[in-house]
């Protein structure tokens, strides 16, 4: 539903807020299965950013069902407006300037491509926490795959609901494997190749667009 609202346009763009900062902004989307480390890492990654200057927020899977997804549970419609409002939150944060990075399961390829859609080409950087469900099962920090396997958790990502693996992901951790020094080291690797901090700023970063109006589209 979009009723009588105007696009109000503002002055300070995302350009001259990036102009502030030693680095573009940018959205990291880690999903991987429950227990794949994708917070872990996203937090690790967060301090190492924190410590070269570059001004970031997090947004976790289990804080955000807390607070602004409360109202949501785990079926595919639940899950797809979880990451929807996900996305619009992280979308707003990239505007403000920071590196946004987001720690959800996000089980669903056309999900994950719906967030992508509403970034600017390139400002979505799709982090696949490569982990598998054995190492998940055998980890289970949250006890969460034994009570599903004893059917007292519904619909649990891997067990009795479906995981997409990402098919093209800008990058492929291998947190199941790695240590998380080796897991951060890659996703920095990864922001400085493609030019995410300051050195790389290009002159047309100066006029690319902010967000603006868009045509609603039914979900
Ligand atoms: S998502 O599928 O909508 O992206 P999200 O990342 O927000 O999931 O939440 C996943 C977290 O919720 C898990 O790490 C786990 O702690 C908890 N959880 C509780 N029930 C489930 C369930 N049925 N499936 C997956 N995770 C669950």
């Amino acid at each position: 539903m979009n009723t009588n609202t105007v696009w109000h346009n503002a002055t300070i763009t995302r350009a001259h807020r990036e102009r502030l900062n030693v680095h573009r902004s940018a959205v990291l989307w880690f999903t991987g299965l429950s227990g794949s480390g994708k917070s872990t890492l996203a937090h690790a990654v967060e301090e190492k950013l924190y410590q070269l200057g570059c001004r970031t927020f997090v947004l976790d899977g289990d804080n955000v069902r807390q607070g602004l997804c409360s109202d949501l549970g785990f079926s595919v419609e639940d899950r797809s407006e979880n990451i929807r409002r996900i996305s619009e939150a992280a979308r707003l944060l990239v505007e403000s300037g920071v590196i946004a990075m987001t720690a959800f399961i996000s089980p669903f390829r056309a999900d994950r491509q719906k967030a992508r859609s509403i970034f600017p080409h390139g400002d979505f950087i799709e982090i696949f926490c490569e982990a598998s469900l054995a190492v998940c099962e055998q980890r289970d920090v949250k006890g969460l795959y034994k009570r599903a396997r004893a059917g007292e958790v519904k619909e649990f990502t891997g067990i009795s609901s479906p995981y997409e693996t990402p098919v093209s992901p800008e990058l492929i951790v291998r947190t199941g494997e790695l240590g998380l020094e080796d897991c951060v080291a890659k996703v920095i690797r990864y922001l400085e190749q493609r030019n995410v901090f300051r050195e790389g700023l290009s002159s047309t970063d100066e006029t690319r667009p902010g967000i603006g109006p868009r045509i609603i589209s039914d979900h």
